[in-house]
């Protein structure tokens, strides 16, 4: 058997396709974390001490210290009271949002919102409605109606990010609680700490927040953890199925992510300023090669094409030229919307950004047709 260290110091940002390498440039792994030694080192290790599956609920027999351990750092580097970690971003918000809401309330959600969000609020029966993307409502709920806000902060095919303040007082105001998925923000905004770290700039009252964070992007785990109020998160606890009948998620996941959170917050934001130095590296070198890139200034870096086909066209001729970015279509991003998604890590070098640069370049002038 190979062993974990040798899997893949030299993995990210390559990738490997029936033995033919590529330059990755579609992965979530925005740090570079589920390749990172230490991690590897630290899941080898616990591996040997708690052995592979939980074998359990978590309210039975499927969590050890490592679940719990990884709730506790998550919340005081977040700054909220309390966490729950759940096997996956996706059952974590269908396990928050189904519990919290019931048909007598109202939702108020972001246009683009993830998948896993629209179907939790499909699933509560509750009045909603979507709003224009990055706006803030132009209604609330009648009055002594229980309502909720909720929105990707990073936007998970576009990029662009929600202005927390306009939200944050819209649920002031209405009295609203603001849920927030921050897969795509935490390891990525302020020096890690995603959405949360915002939160201390804002110019107003804090309203009722529950932030959601995945361990699957830029922690390189797997995993969803809900973080809030402690009399929530303990409420959770109790009464959200998908926590409560799910196995829980394999000791060695929780390492993983605990090992990686221990990275992050020993690098005090260095990480994440390699990151922005990289897509701000992008960002310049695509205005100078004229490529259409979007206001986005994140790790996601979409580049419109419109077509289904097209893109296809593009993610094919791009792979030709050894690089691998995924053609992004409908029914994950709306009719006529279809793109190139190319994401950013803090461990692409300069010279591999601009093979992709150029590769772009070489791509598009074949007659594909990108919008702006
Ligand atoms: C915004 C957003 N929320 C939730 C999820 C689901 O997370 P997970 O993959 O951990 O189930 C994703 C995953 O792609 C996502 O992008």
């Amino acid at each position: 058997m190979r062993k974990l260290e040798d899997r893949c110091s030299s993995q990210w940002p390559e990738i490997n396709i029936n033995n033919e390498r590529f330059l990755n440039f579609c992965s979530n792994d925005y740090l570079g974390m589920s390749s990172n030694q230490r991690v590897l080192d630290r899941v080898s290790r616990e591996l040997k001490t708690f052995g592979f599956g939980s074998a359990g609920a978590a309210l039975l027999t499927g969590r050890c210290t490592l679940h719990s351990e990884l709730e506790v750092k998550l919340a005081d580097y977040t700054g909220q009271e309390s966490a729950l970690l759940f096997s996956s971003g996706y059952l974590a918000n269908l396990g928050a949002i189904c519990s919290l809401i019931s048909k007598e309330d109202w939702v108020f959600h972001d246009r683009l919102n993830h998948a896993s969000l629209i179907d939790a609020v499909l699933m509560t029966g509750s009045r909603h409605r979507r709003y224009p993307h990055l706006m803030v409502p132009s209604n609330s709920a009648p009055i002594g109606k229980k309502s909720f806000l909720i929105t990707e902060s990073v936007f998970s095919m576009d990029g662009d990010k929600i202005c927390l303040n306009s939200l944050s007082n819209y649920c002031i105001e209405n009295n609203s609680t603001l849920y927030i998925d921050d897969a795509h923000g935490f390891g990525v905004l302020g020096e890690g700490q995603g959405v949360a770290y915002e939160l201390k700039n804002l110019s107003g009252e804090c309203p009722e927040i529950l932030i959601m964070i995945t361990l699957g992007k830029a922690l390189g785990s797997s995993g969803g953890v809900v973080l809030g109020p402690k009399r929530i998160i303990d409420f959770l606890t109790q009464n959200s199925r998908p926590f409560i009948y799910d196995t829980a998620p394999p000791p060695v996941v929780a390492a993983a992510a605990l090992e990686a959170l221990s990275i992050l917050q020993e690098s005090r934001g260095a990480l994440t300023k390699k990151l922005q130095g990289n897509i701000n590296f992008f960002r310049k070198a695509a205005k100078g090669a004229c490529l259409p890139i979007t206001q986005s200034t994140s790790p996601i870096q979409p580049i419109l094409i419109g077509d289904a086909k097209v893109a296809l066209g593009v993610e094919r001729d791009l792979k030709k030229l050894k690089i691998y970015a995924r053609a992004i279509r409908p029914p994950t991003v709306p009719k006529g919307t279809s793109r190139l998604r190319i994401t950013l890590s803090s461990q692409h070098t300069e010279a591999q950004i601009l093979d992709l640069i150029n590769a772009l370049k070489e791509v598009l002038a074949n007659g594909y047709k990108a919008t702006s």
